[in-house]
């Protein structure tokens, strides 16, 4: 390859396969599990491009991944923005070297996949020009967590895309019910209250009333304090054709009181997390991954962990979201960021702010 070297530095998993096991039966983990290994560059296929990562951002499923999911050797990181190093014939027409790019990258499985990394590899459909105007920590920032947001909201919950003309009566795409985002502060949350105010609903919120302006500044109508006792009730006094709810924190009790608020109307609730269960309080629930839009199979903790099918649809929605940009961009603000210090070396540090919690209304990015 003209002008590299063949090996990169990239920030990998290193926890056995039984202290993962160890860890996700505790609920708990010791050390940072990662370490910068010198690791061969990606090679591309013909539909992908290779990226020289500038700027990452962190999401909890990174340490998620590292403590209980990711064999010792995959890369971390999903979040990228940089410029393309590389491109393959078929993207050829899309993509030239030199030019900006972000998205999302399936980090934290593979040996030659993630973005804690100097390169990376991605799909030349799944990822999208970054232009003049929008810097690449912002860029950054349109990973998962706005990924998450899209596929809740535009694929489950009939939410309109932000280019339709959508129906005002019943029936998918629609803007005649609220909806209700479950820990707006959350950066899924940030994106789905962007994504729903900017399709037309009325976004009824919760946070902890810390967080109640931050909230309200990216759209939202009404913030509730999730710990309030009454919020429910109140809730539901309020909005009674309430019939559709993302949970950005499906832990506790979040996916009831969503259930609670939506089950009159036989609503649907979109959980992060995996309760295992598909109906509450009469309420529909359903959890999504934001992995699937990659269009492979996969598998967690293998040979015995849960499968994973492909799922086309939204892999077609990762399209169609990324070939809005750089549009939407425009329309969507980033969460507020903080930028820890730059180097894969300090990564391990943002990832253990992420996993004790003190991350709150921010999101973190660091420069590679
Ligand atoms: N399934 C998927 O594909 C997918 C995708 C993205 C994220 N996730 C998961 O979704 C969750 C959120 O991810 P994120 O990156 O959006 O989160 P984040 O930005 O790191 O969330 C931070 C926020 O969590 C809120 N929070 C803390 N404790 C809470 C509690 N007890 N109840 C309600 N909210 C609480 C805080 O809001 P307040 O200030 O209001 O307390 C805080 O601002 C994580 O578990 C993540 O792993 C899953």
């Amino acid at each position: 390859m003209a002008g590299f070297s063949n090996a990169m530095e990239a920030l990998v998993g290193d926890r056995s396969t039984l202290t993962r096991l160890a860890n996700y039966g505790l609920g708990r983990s010791s050390g940072n599990g990662v370490k910068i290994k010198s690791i061969p560059i990606p090679s591309i296929s013909e539909n992908e491009v290779l990226v020289r990562v500038a700027w990452v951002a962190l999401n909890p499923t990174d340490f998620k991944h590292v403590d209980v999911l990711s064999p010792r050797g995959a890369i971390i990181g999903c979040d990228f923005a940089g410029t393309v190093a590389k491109v393959g014939s078929q993207v050829a027409n899309k993509w030239a070297v030199g030019d900006r790019i972000a998205g999302m990258v399936h980090g934290g499985l593979f040996p030659d996949r993630g973005s804690f990394a100097q390169f990376l590899k991605t799909s030349g459909d799944l990822a999208w020009k970054v232009p003049p105007g929008v810097s690449d920590e912002d860029a950054t920032t349109f990973g998962v967590s706005a990924i998450t947001a899209m596929l809740a909201l535009n694929t489950r919950l009939d939410v309109p895309w932000l280019a339709e003309n959508a129906n005002q009566g019943q029936g998918p795409s629609r803007r005649d019910t609220p909806i209700l985002i479950y820990s707006g502060a959350t950066a899924a949350g940030i994106y789905s209250i962007q994504l729903a105010k900017l399709a037309g609903l009325t976004v009824v919120a919760t946070a902890s009333p810390r967080s109640f302006d931050l909230v309200k500044s990216y759209g939202a109508d009404e913030v509730f304090d999730y710990r309030d006792q009454a919020a429910v009730d109140q809730i539901i006094r309020a909005y009674p054709n309430l019939d559709r709810a993302m949970d950005c924190f499906s832990e506790g009790n979040s996916t009831e009181f969503c259930a609670k608020c939506v089950r009159k109307n036989h609503g649907k609730v979109i959980t992060l997390l995996d309760s295992g269960k598909s109906t509450m309080d009469g309420a529909q629930i359903e959890f999504i991954l934001g992995y699937t839009v990659f269009g492979s199979e996969f598998q967690w903790l293998p040979p015995f962990g849960p499968k994973f099918q492909k799922i086309q649809s939204d892999n077609e929605a990762l399209r169609r979201f990324y070939s809005t940009f750089p549009d939407i961009v425009k329309q969507l603000r980033p969460p507020p960021l903080k930028i820890i210090d730059p180097g894969l070396e300090n990564l391990a540090t943002g990832l253990q702010m992420l996993r004790q919690g003190q991350v709150s209304g921010t999101k973190l990015v660091a420069r590679l």
